[in-house]
C-alpha cells in the first residue's frame, strides 16, 4: 500500500493564519498539523508516501519532512499547480500510484483512537485491502458540511452526497481513503463539479455504483478532528494538549510510531534524537528509548 498526503488548498477560512505559513504546517499543541496525517499513515504501515501541496508551499514542506529516510519512509513530492479538488491528486500522481493500491488522507484531518493506535484496526484494514474501495463513517452533528452517505435498512451504504443541503443521516465521510490502482483511471473519467472541482465523493460514487465500496464506521472511541477553521483548529489544539497531559504520551510523534513499526532500529532512531535541539520532545524520545530498552 503506498500513501498521499494532500496538503495544498487555499485555507481562505484561516486566513490570515494562512498568509505566510500554509494550513498543515500550522502547530497543532506541540507539532505541525501534517505530522498527523503522516502518523496515520504510518500507523497504517504504509512507507512510501507522495506528499502534494502547492507550488510555494512544497519546498517548505519538503525543508521541514524531508526525504523521509530518516523515518525509515521514503517520500515523494508532487506540486498541485491550482487547487481543483481532492480527486485530482490521483492524477497528479499516477506514476507513483504506478496502479498499486493507495491511501488518500486529508492533510488537515486528524484521527486518534484505539482503532488506530491499537492492534488490528486501521493497520489491518490497509493488510486486508486488496481491490475496490473503502472509506470511513463517522457520526457529526454538523453533516451538511461533509460528503454524507445514505444507508438503507440494513445498513448498506446506498448513496454519498457531498455537502447536501438536506442530509439524509448524520455520518459523514472522513478525509481518509483507500483505493485500488484503478482510482487514476476513475479519476480521468470526472469531470469538474459546478464548484469547478474533481471531486472525491464522485470517485466514490462511482466504486459504490460498482457495487465495490466498502464503508467502514468510526465508532465514537475514535477522535475524526479537522482543523479547517479558527475555531476546530482551537478545539483540536485543545483536544491534544488534554490527551497528551493527561497520559504523558504524544499523539502523532513521528520518531516513535517509526521505531514501533519497526520502520527504524535502535541507532537509526538514537541519531534523530541526537540531531534535536535540547527540548521537550527530545526530552520525550529519550524517555522512550529508555523504557522501550527497559521492556527488553
Ligand atoms: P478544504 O478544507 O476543503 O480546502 P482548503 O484547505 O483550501 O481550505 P478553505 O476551504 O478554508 O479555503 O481542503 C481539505 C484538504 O484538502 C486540505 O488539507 C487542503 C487539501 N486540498 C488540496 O490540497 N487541494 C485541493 O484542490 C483541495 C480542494 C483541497
Amino acid at each position: 500500500m503506498k500513501g498521499i498526503v494532500l496538503a495544498g488548498g487555499t485555507g481562505s477560512r484561516l486566513y490570515p493564519l494562512t498568509r505566510i505559513v500554509c494550513k498543515q504546517l500550522l502547530p497543532v499543541y506541540d507539532k505541525p498539523m501534517i505530522s498527523y496525517a503522516l502518523s496515520t499513515l504510518m500507523l497504517g504501515g504504509i512507507k512510501e508516501i507522495c506528499i502534494i501541496s502547492t507550488p510555494k508551499d512544497l519546498p517548505v514542506i519538503e525543508d521541514f519532512l524531508g526525504n523521509g529516510q530518516g523515518l525509515g519512509l521514503q517520500f515523494t513530492y508532487i506540486e498541485q499547480p491550482h487547487p481543483a479538488g481532492i480527486a485530482q491528486a490521483f492524477l497528479l500522481a499516477a506514476d507513483f500510484v504506478d496502479n498499486q493500491p493507495v491511501t488518500l488522507i486529508l492533510g488537515d484531518n486528524i484521527f486518534y483512537g484505539d482503532y488506530f493506535y491499537g492492534e488490528g484496526g486501521f493497520a489491518r484494514t490497509v493488510r486486508d485491502f486488496h481491490s475496490g474501495g473503502c472509506i470511513f463513517a463517522y457520526y457529526v452533528s454538523n453533516p451538511q458540511d461533509f460528503g454524507v452517505i445514505e444507508f438503507d435498512r440494513t445498513g448498506r451504504a446506498v448513496d454519498i452526497e457531498e455537502k447536501p443541503q438536506r442530509p439524509k443521516s448524520n455520518y459523514a465521510v472522513p478525509g481518509l481513503y483507500l483505493y485500488d490502482g484503478r482510482v487514476v483511471d476513475v479519476c480521468s473519467a470526472l469531470t469538474p463539479s459546478a464548484r469547478g472541482e474533481l471531486e472525491i465523493t464522485d470517485v466514490n460514487r462511482a466504486y459504490l455504483e460498482r457495487g465495490e465500496l466498502q464503508v467502514q464506521q468510526l465508532g465514537r472511541g475514535t477522535a475524526w478532528l479537522d482543523t479547517g477553521t479558527p475555531s476546530s483548529l482551537q478545539e483540536a489544539n485543545a483536544f491534544i494538549e488534554a490527551i497528551e497531559k493527561r497520559q504523558g504520551l504524544k499523539i502523532a510523534c513521528l520518531e516513535e510510531i517509526a521505531c514501533n513499526q519497526g520502520f527504524i532500529d535502535r541507532q537509526q532512531f538514537q541519531r534523530l534524537i541526537q540531531a534535536l535541539p535540547e527540548c521537550d520532545y527530545r526530552e520525550y524520545l529519550e524517555r522512550f528509548l529508555r523504557q522501550s530498552d527497559a521492556a527488553v
